[in-house]
């Protein structure tokens, strides 16, 4: 089940569709990044669409440090759109980088979804990848990213303005993140 701010989130994302503002954001770059996470978290994290100044870590995986932050952030921002793996690559970057406290999983996919649209002019259909072989590719993604590119390449779609495609994207996003 998702809780309250959750819920109210995911309103928001989907407003973020509905009110046009999705295609107002700069895909690829860290400001871009920064507007999604705001967007998403407005009034329920104190730190929307902000970058954290405190260490993260999953499972045994510790995210980039807090120190260094910004600096990744300005090379991963630089890395390149030319092909679909080098945009997984700098998706698996990012994640990597984990700038959020909380909400990382979810502003990233739309991030990507963005990438995707402008340079190949595909996104994902999220609908398509079960969230396990995802949650444990994205695991695997710091040593080898073969996984999470295997796992989203069959899922890409040419929908990209799809109002259905994208609100089945936030849905199965926002299922994800409940454990
Ligand atoms: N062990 C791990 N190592 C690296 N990345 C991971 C690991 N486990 C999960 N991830 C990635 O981190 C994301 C979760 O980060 P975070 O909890 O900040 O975001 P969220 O939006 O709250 O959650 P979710 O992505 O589950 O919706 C996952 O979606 C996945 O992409
Ligand atoms: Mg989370």
């Amino acid at each position: 089940m998702l809780n309250n701010t959750d819920e109210k989130s995911r309103l928001n994302a989907y407003n973020l569709f509905d009110s046009g503002y999705i295609d107002r954001i700069e895909a690829g770059t860290v400001e871009g990044l920064l507007e999604i996470h705001r967007f998403l978290f407005d009034g329920l994290y104190k730190f929307a669409g902000k970058i954290r100044d405190k260490n993260i870590s999953k499972g045994s995986f510790r995210f980039a440090s807090a120190l260094y932050l910004k600096e990744s952030l300005t090379i991963i921002e630089k890395m390149p759109e030319t092909s679909f793996e080098k945009i997984i690559e700098k998706y698996v970057e990012m994640n990597i980088a984990h700038p959020f406290m909380e909400g990382n999983g979810r502003s990233c996919r739309i991030w990507l979804d963005l990438i995707l649209k402008k340079n190949m002019r595909q996104c994902v259909d999220w609908s398509k990848v079960d969230k396990y072989a995802y949650l444990s590719a994205m695991e695997r993604s710091p040593v080898n990213d073969l996984e999470i590119r295997t796992l989203l390449k069959p899922a890409l779609t040419d929908k990209i303005d799809s109002r259905e495609i994208f609100i089945k994207g936030i849905e199965q996003s926002y299922y994800y993140e409940t454990h």
